[in-house]
């Protein structure tokens, strides 16, 4: 018995999507002064040799064009504490840095305080992809602290959750 094929709605797609569990980041940059940053669950390892990593950006986004001008970004991995963060950068505007601590990587890139991890990337390719740019980053520092007692942040379905709430529940 095969199952069956019909066009795909995109609120069931979303549905589909939302049942895959990942982490949260937000991929910061900074150009002309400014910092720049913006929530990305899209984000993945590519390569080992050379390391490269990847995400997806809506060709909408404010942030990526002055990231590409820049050349490099940082991922900065989110801990269960900082679902604050992931709201404020997934929001367009101005005030997406206000009241948020950060410090520069060895690239320049905003790297935000609390963070569960960082990688310091240059951009080695962007491909384009439907109603999404596929960007490509060479990973060239990393933080050189593990947080081994600090939950990630996660998202599924939809929601935020930690590693802790869901083995509880
Ligand atoms: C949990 C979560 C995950 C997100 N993941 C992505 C993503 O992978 N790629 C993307 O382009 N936008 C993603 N977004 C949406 C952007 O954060 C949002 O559109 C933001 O306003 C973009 O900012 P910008 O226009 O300054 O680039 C996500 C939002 C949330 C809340």
């Amino acid at each position: 018995m095969s199952l069956t094929r019909s066009a795909i709605e995109p609120l069931r797609f979303r549905e589909a999507l939302g049942h895959y569990a990942s982490g949260i980041t937000v991929i910061t940059s900074h150009v002309d002064g400014e910092p720049i940053g913006f929530t990305c669950q899209s984000f993945y390892s590519v390569s080992m040799s050379p390391p490269l990593v990847s995400f997806s950006v809506k060709r909408s986004s404010y942030s990526y064009p002055r990231i590409r001008q820049a050349g490099r970004f940082a991922v900065n991995i989110l801990s269960g504490e900082q679902v604050g963060i992931s709201d404020q950068f997934a929001r367009q505007g101005e005030d997406k840095w206000r009241g948020v601590e950060w410090q520069e990587s060895p690239l320049g890139n905003p790297i935000i305080a609390d963070s569960l991890h960082w990688l310091d990337c240059e951009i080695h390719a962007e491909h384009a992809a439907g109603d999404h740019l596929i960007v490509i980053g060479e990973v060239k520092a990393l933080n050189p602290r593990d947080i081994a007692a600090t939950q990630p942040l996660l998202y599924f379905k939809g929601q935020y959750c930690n590693l802790t709430a869901r083995s509880a529940a």
